[in-house]
């Protein structure tokens, strides 16, 4: 499949996908604008459509609308996605097009008009701009796969004079967004995007766009539990299985905002990029500055179509070990708090393992003073109170016992009452002359000073050696606030410089130690995004582990990221943070849907509980593949997985009033002309039944009360 064509005469590129085609082209005015983004045209289409005049203002309070990336200058009136200020004062820029490369897979990168590329190997497609006066260059970087459907999109800047010509000064940069994207005239427009806090997190919405700028934003420092970088649009009739869905979706896990601008003349783009409003940076001479990126795609199969190609593309192309089975897990957190013992770590341990548990983590209260959240942050060594031998009696007896031991830290922050800022205090984030906010006893540490991140590398490294830690729970328990460096040129910096240095700490420590794996967390899903995807192999959903509450934040959640990301533990009942009774076999049925641990306090299980679990656990492994490896389809009060010949369904039954008609639930994905086999009961089922008429909830699921709850695993006959 060719993945970018180019044709001169119109200049003008056509980006295909195999379910999608984007077009843009320059104008005589060398302003690069949209032509496309939908159903895949033929090159030749794309030039029909192109060659459509673009209508001519109507009045002089019209502006220009439309561009690809848009910036200041002109008559320009909507969004900017960049803006700056030069040395002189002057604002904005004034592009002149310098020509475009196409570079097929890590291959050379010289520019070859009309080529595209056959075979698997990505494409990416750069133009490039120089400002008609000032010393400033524009690439835009467009990458395609051909296994995928996003169109990965960033910009870089550059300051191309140098300090001794006359332009060596600096340039401000108040606003760079990795990209624009504007959706074709729609009848309407809808947007479908997540909302939460603290253990409510991926609520999703859906709400008609109004003639305004809408802002989803960040100015945390995180990624965000109020919010999540990406959105979904559509004319506001697609559903979960039908319709025309444009998405977009931020790698990038700090601080970040885009905005939907829906303009009066019925444009709708959005635009969004690293930071929040507010943020100044400097560029200086030879400094370039690159975005993240903001990749989009176009799905015409719902919502659930939408989903399931970011999941792939997520899992194909984001993911560092994706196709790596995740382990059943335990986890301390629920069970000890901050009280954690070599021997209260040794009986959990023994009775996970007696449940099948693959790996076996430690959380908060293993090092330094930590007894509870006021004191030891950044003191990295094991409490001498809690583990007088060092961690090396527990990690013996967790691996004797057939498990891999992973261990929670929080290497971005630090307790005042702590060795590490007795002995620091200058290296925490902070405004001269300002009060220092506190949250959790917490200040954050400045991640991206060079002495900081060497030491968070030196304690983590020395760490994972010494224990032959197997997974990092990594969490991060408080936004920043009055971020600043006392002193600094360029203090803003940090808001971009924090996550990079995060970002590379753990990729330096993964390619150091090939075994580690990590778990991206910020109290539960403050940090889930498809930059720290890049550098996990799950995230920490929530700290609400209510499995009623988790059906709702599991489905915000689905709507981007993968299964197999989505760490998912069962808890003691009641629920410790709702106060709500839920069946064992209910709990570990949400759970299941993603990547399976346990979080109870096993200690206090019964003996029936506890054998319970221990058959879900082993029907948890032999559904594993297809639930994190499958393509996910979502049903009402069901979620179905789809790997091959096998499929599962994990159902669950919530309240109705008496009388309340129940649907029958009819599968997805399934070969009509096949049969399917129910691996536990033998019982064989039609396709063409499945997916007509569907399993009775009663009869055929046997959900008759409340929170009653099953999974079905088919494996197609003779496949
Ligand atoms: C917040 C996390 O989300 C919890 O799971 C737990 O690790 C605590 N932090 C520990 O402080």
């Amino acid at each position: 499949m060719t993945l970018v064509s180019y044709d001169p005469a119109a200049r003008l590129w056509l980006l295909s996908t195999a379910g999608s085609s984007y077009a843009i082209r320059l104008d005589e005015d060398d302003v690069l604008r949209q032509v496309h983004w939908g159903r895949p045209l033929t090159l030749e289409q794309a030039l029909t459509a192109a060659a459509v005049p673009a209508a001519a203002p109507g009045s002089s309070f019209d502006g220009i609308t439309g561009e690809e990336y848009p910036a200041e200058g002109g008559a320009r009136f909507g969004l900017p996605s960049l803006q700056l200020r030069h040395a002189d004062g002057s604002r904005g820029v004034h592009w002149q097009y310098l020509g475009h490369g196409i570079e097929t897979g890590a291959a050379a990168p010289e520019a070859s008009p009309a080529v595209g590329e056959e075979g698997t190997r990505p494409c990416e497609l750069t133009i490039r701009f120089r400002d008609r006066h000032y010393p400033l260059e524009l690439d835009l970087h467009y990458r395609l796969r051909p296994s995928s459907e996003v169109l990965e999109r960033r910009a870089v800047l550059r300051h191309t004079e140098s300090e001794s010509e006359p332009w060596g000064e600096p340039v401000r940069l108040l606003r760079m967004d990795a990209a624009c994207w504007t959706l074709p005239p729609l009848p309407d427009y809808r947007l479908s995007h997540v909302t939460g806090g603290w253990s409510s997190e991926g609520r999703l919405r859906r709400t008609s766009i109004p003639v305004a700028e809408t802002v989803l934003t960040s100015r945390r420092g995180i990624t965000s539990h109020q919010a999540n970088p990406w959105l979904m649009l559509d004319d506001g009739s697609a559903t979960e299985d039908s319709g025309e869905v444009w998405s977009t979706a931020l790698a990038w896990s700090g601080s970040w905002r885009i905005t939907v601008q829906r303009a009066p003349e019925g444009v709708v783009s959005c635009t969004g990029g690293s930071g929040h409003e507010g943020l100044v940076v400097r560029l200086l001479p030879g400094d370039s500055w690159e975005t993240p990126v903001f990749a989009g795609q176009y799905a015409q199969d719902g919502f659930g179509g939408a989903s399931r190609a970011w999941h792939r593309h997520i899992a194909d192309h984001v993911l560092p070990r994706a196709a790596e089975l995740r382990p059943v897990l335990y986890n301390s957190w629920e069970a000890t708090g901050f009280r954690v013992s070599e021997q209260n770590q040794l009986q959990l341990a023994a009775k996970a393992a007696e449940l099948g548990v693959e790996l076996f983590v430690m959380d908060d209260g293993w090092f330094g003073a930590r007894r509870d959240d006021t004191a030891g942050l950044g003191d990295w060594t094991p409490s001498a109170e809690a583990f007088p031998d060092g961690l090396g009696p527990l990690v013996a007896e967790v691996r004797r016992l057939g498990m891999r031991f992973g261990l929670w830290v929080e290497p971005e922050m630090v307790n005042p009452d702590s060795d590490l800022y007795r002995e620091h205090p200058d290296w925490v984030l902070r405004q001269p002359h300002r009060e220092r906010s506190t949250l959790r006893n917490q200040l954050v540490l400045d991640l991206a000073r060079p002495e900081v991140a060497a030491w968070a590398h030196a304690r983590l490294d020395a760490l994972v050696s010494e224990y032959a830690v197997n997974y990092l729970k990594w969490d991060m328990n408080r936004p920043f606030t009055d971020a600043g460096r006392p002193g600094h040129p360029d203090p803003d910096r940090l808001w971009f410089d924090h996550v990079h240095a995060v970002h590379a700490l753990m990729a330096r420590l993964r390619s150091d130690h090939p075994g580690l794996r990590i778990e991206a967390c910020a109290g539960g899903g403050g940090r889930v995004d498809l930059g720290v995807l890049a550098h996990a192999d799950s995230a920490w959903t929530s700290d609400n582990t209510d499995a009623l509450d988790r059906i709702g934040i599991q489905h915000g959640y689905s709507q981007l990221y993968p299964a197999r990301t989505m760490s998912a533990w069962v808890t003691d009942s009641p629920n410790p943070l709702t106060g709500r009774s839920l069946p064992l076999a209910f709990r570990f049925h949400v759970a299941m849907a993603g990547a399976l641990g346990i979080g109870g306090d096993l200690r206090s299980w019964t003996e029936a509980e506890l054998r319970q679990a221990a058959d879900l656990v082993a029907r948890y492994k032999r559904i594993r593949p297809v639930v994190q490896q499958g393509a996910q389809y979502r049903h009402r009060n069901a979620v179905q997985h789809v790997l091959g010949e096998e499929s599962v369904l994990i159902a669950w039954q919530l309240p109705v009033p008496h009388g309340v008609p129940i649907p029958p639930l009819r599968l997805a994905a399934l070969d009509p002309a096949a049969r399917y086999r129910d691996q536990e009961t033998g019982r064989l089922h039609e396709g063409a039944l499945l997916l007509a008429r569907g399993l009775d909830v009663r009869l055929d699921l046997g959900l008759t009360g409340d929170f009653s709850s099953t999974v079905v695993h088919l494996r197609r006959e003779g496949g």
